[in-house]
Parts: structure tokens; C-alpha cells; sequence
């Protein structure tokens, strides 16, 4: 052991997923509790291809809870952050107070250093903040050795985050009572469940920094009369078939669905005063391109959805992606090699019939898309076994890697 390592370090390191929704949240009717104003559905990505790592870990002799993301220290009273640490302490005080043997009595009054990292660039506009909060309150669950629901935990740092603690299809319920206690995610079928479906992310290249989620719902909230209807009117009954297209692996109505959520949630980011657009140019070539693909074809086999940026994120069926993934590099050439255009998920290479390029017929923008990341529905939040892969050394402090 070398001089700095500490004696009575508890450390645990995990991982969670990033999720993108077909049914979108967008709006809260409780902005402490992140309380939404209509239910939601997601689908959990892989974490082989997206993923958040967090490591953490207590010791007597840390005089003051730590965070690091992607390297660098950030303000740890940061109020969503500090809602997850005093809620999974106060679990775990109960959880004391009530005699379990299994928890530890020493290291719930302990500080934490919390050290988390992503796979993919946060500059890419995906939902990190998701990914990143579901890790954080599961590692934390983890090394405080609390158990039961925790989505109701990761929902009070950022509302998408509960989504992310179970795998597959995924629902965030509305909930109604007032304290957010039936407001929790619930897996609707597995990751296992439909494993035809694919993901695409085409990571549009965006020059400026779009209105965040939290301050653009907040305004859409305040002023849009179309948010109202639709959490009134339409989402109920959206969340009802959509759950049912998910259990009939009907890809017609899920695709469908998936669509006209996303078109529905920008057309309130409109109708928010001032307006917010996240969508840029290459956001409505590409929802051009899937239309017109699908029209061709005469049936749905590609879908589109985007959230608070200019990505797109394609659901498609295994058979259909890899002329897809032909289709959008014919009408986006890249410059950039082959391996840096396409990450994650192989597909085989197929030729484009020069009757459907002219039936699409688009002029082709280089460069609108920098790259692919191909991947599919997987799993919820892991423990990582392997100690070498903890991010934290055993001074506690981040090593090398993790910076
Ligand atoms: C467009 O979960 O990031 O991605 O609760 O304020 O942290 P806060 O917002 P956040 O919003 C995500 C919005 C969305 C749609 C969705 O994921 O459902």
C-alpha cells in the first residue's frame, strides 16, 4: 500500500445508460420536485456505445464531499446534486435506524469524492445529464447499501435521469399526489424484449449552444397554450398506444408515434414565447429524408425524434438500417474516414438502387452530419466488479485516466 493510501477507503464504481424518448417530457408542475406535466416513454440505449462510468467513495479522513466530471472539480453545492446526496443519506440513516444489519454504520456520516465520466463527447449534445444522474444515485445506493426505488431519487436531479435507472422501454409516470411519490420510472418490457429494433444518433454538426431544457420548459410552461393541450389532451392516450405498439413490436405505430411526439414537442418550443428553436437546417433535411424514404417504400421503416438540440435519433428495425445508414452518407457525404463517420453497431454494406436516390430526390449537403453512433436498446445501471477500472485512486483522489 503506498504512504497516501487511506485504510478505511469504501469505494464502489458503476455505470448507467443514456435514454431518448418517443413520448417527450416536456414542462414540470413542480420545479423542486421535478414534477411533470405529462407522463413520458423512453428507450434505454446501450451502454456499450453510451454510457456514464461514476466511481465513488467515503472515508473518515475526506473533510468535505468532491466532485470531478470528465476531469475537471465542479461546485458540489450545486442544488439538484445536493437533493440526490441528502436524499440517498437520509434512506440510508433509515435504513440504520431501523436496525438493518447490512447497513454500514460508519460510512453513511462519511463525505464522499464522486468521480464520473462519459464515453461519448459531451460536446455531442446527448443527454448526459440523464445518464449522469442515474449513476450517480445508483453508485451512491450502492455504496450506502440502500435498496427499493431510487428513480424517484435520480428524478429530483434531472427529471429525464429517472428514466434511466431500468433498461429497455421505459415510462416516467405522471404521478398525482403532491410530494412526487408515485411520480417514479417503470420498465415497460426489456432491453430483450424487441431485439429487431435499432438506434442511429446522427450527431449534426452544431455551431451555436441552444436554450437548456430546464429554462426552456420553464418558459414553454409559462406560455404555451399547445403544452397544455398536450398534456391534457393528447399524451394520455399517446403513452396508452405507444405502450401497446412496444408489446405488439408494431414498428409502423411506434415509428409513427415516436414522429409525431418529436414534431409535436418542437411545434411547442414554437408556439413558447419567445420561441426556441433546437432544431437547425440539417435537423429538417434529415426529417425530409426519412419522410421521403419511408414514402418510397410506401410503409414507416425509419423514425425520427430530437430533443433539446439538433441531433437526430433514428429507430429502425434491423433488416431496414443498413441501406438507411446507405442513404443518409449518399445524402451527407462526409469527409472524415469511413471509421471516424460510423461508430458502435456493424452493418453490413448494401448498394442504393439509383431509382430510389432519384425518387428522393435531394441535393446532397457534405459534412451536415459528422457522424454516426449506431447502437440498440440495452440495459439499466451496473456495478463495475473489476477494481482497476475504479476512477478514484486509493488516495481518493482522481488518477490519471479519469482526467
Ligand atoms: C427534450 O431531463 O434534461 O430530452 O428535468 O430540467 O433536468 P430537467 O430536464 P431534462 O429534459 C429532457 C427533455 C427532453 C425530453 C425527454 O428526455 O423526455
Amino acid at each position: 500500500m503506498s504512504e497516501n493510501s487511506l485504510q478505511d477507503l469504501d469505494m464502489v464504481t458503476c455505470t448507467a445508460p443514456v435514454n431518448i424518448a418517443v413520448i417527450k417530457y416536456w414542462g414540470k408542475r413542480d420545479e423542486d420536485l421535478i414534477l411533470p406535466v405529462n407522463a413520458s416513454l423512453s428507450v434505454t440505449l446501450h451502454q456499450d456505445h453510451l454510457k456514464t462510468t461514476t466511481t465513488i467513495a467515503c472515508s473518515r479522513s475526506f473533510h468535505k464531499d468532491c466532485i470531478w466530471l470528465n476531469g475537471k472539480e465542479q461546485d458540489i453545492s450545486h442544488p439538484r446534486l445536493q437533493s440526490c446526496l441528502q436524499e440517498i443519506r437520509r434512506l440510508a440513516y433509515r435504513r440504520q435506524n431501523t436496525g438493518d444489519p447490512a447497513s454500514d454504520v460508519n460510512s453513511v456520516y462519511n463525505k464522499v469524492h464522486i468521480c464520473s465520466v462519459n464515453n461519448f463527447p459531451t460536446a455531442a449534445g446527448l443527454a448526459s445529464s440523464a445518464a449522469g444522474y442515474a449513476c450517480l444515485v445508483y453508485t451512491l445506493s450502492q455504496l450506502f447499501n440502500v435498496e427499493g426505488e431510487l428513480s424517484g431519487v435520480a428524478r429530483q436531479g434531472s427529471g429525464s435521469a429517472c428514466r434511466s435507472l431500468y433498461g429497455g422501454f421505459v415510462q416516467w409516470k405522471l404521478g398525482e399526489q403532491s410530494d412526487g411519490k408515485d411520480s417514479i420510472a417503470e420498465q415497460v418490457a426489456s432491453e430483450l424484449y424487441w431485439p429487431e429494433l435499432r438506434v442511429l444518433i446522427l450527431v449534426v454538426s452544431a455551431e451555436q449552444k441552444s436554450v437548456g431544457s430546464t429554462s426552456g420548459m420553464h418558459t414553454s410552461v409559462e406560455t404555451s397554450q399547445l403544452l397544455k393541450y398536450r398534456a391534457d389532451a393528447v399524451v394520455p392516450g399517446r403513452m396508452e398506444k405507444m405502450i401497446r405498439a412496444i408489446l405488439l413490436r408494431d414498428f409502423t405505430t411506434f415509428g409513427e408515434l415516436t414522429m409525431k411526439d418529436s414534431n409535436q414537442f418542437h411545434a411547442i418550443c414554437l408556439d413558447t414565447y419567445p420561441p426556441i428553436f433546437y432544431l437547425n437546417n440539417i435537423s429538417h433535411q434529415i426529417i425530409s429524408l426519412v419522410h421521403r424514404y419511408n414514402q418510397y417504400y410506401g410503409e414507416t421503416r425509419v423514425a425520427y425524434t430530437f430533443d433539446a438540440g439538433p441531433n437526430a435519433v433514428i429507430y429502425s428495425l434491423h433488416d431496414h438500417l443498413p441501406e438507411f445508414v446507405e442513404v443518409v452518407r449518399h445524402f451527407f457525404p462526409p469527409e472524415v474516414d469511413k471509421e471516424e463517420f460510423f461508430k458502435g453497431l456493424p452493418v453490413c454494406p448494401v448498394d442504393l438502387s439509383e431509382e430510389m436516390i432519384r425518387d428522393i430526390n435531394m441535393k446532397p449537403t457534405p459534412n451536415g452530419i459528422r457522424y454516426i453512433i449506431s447502437t440498440k436498446a440495452g440495459p439499466g445501471p451496473c456495478v463495475v466488479e473489476d477494481p482497476k477500472l475504479h476512477l478514484l485512486g486509493a488516495d481518493g483522489l482522481p488518477k490519471k485516466s479519469a482526467v
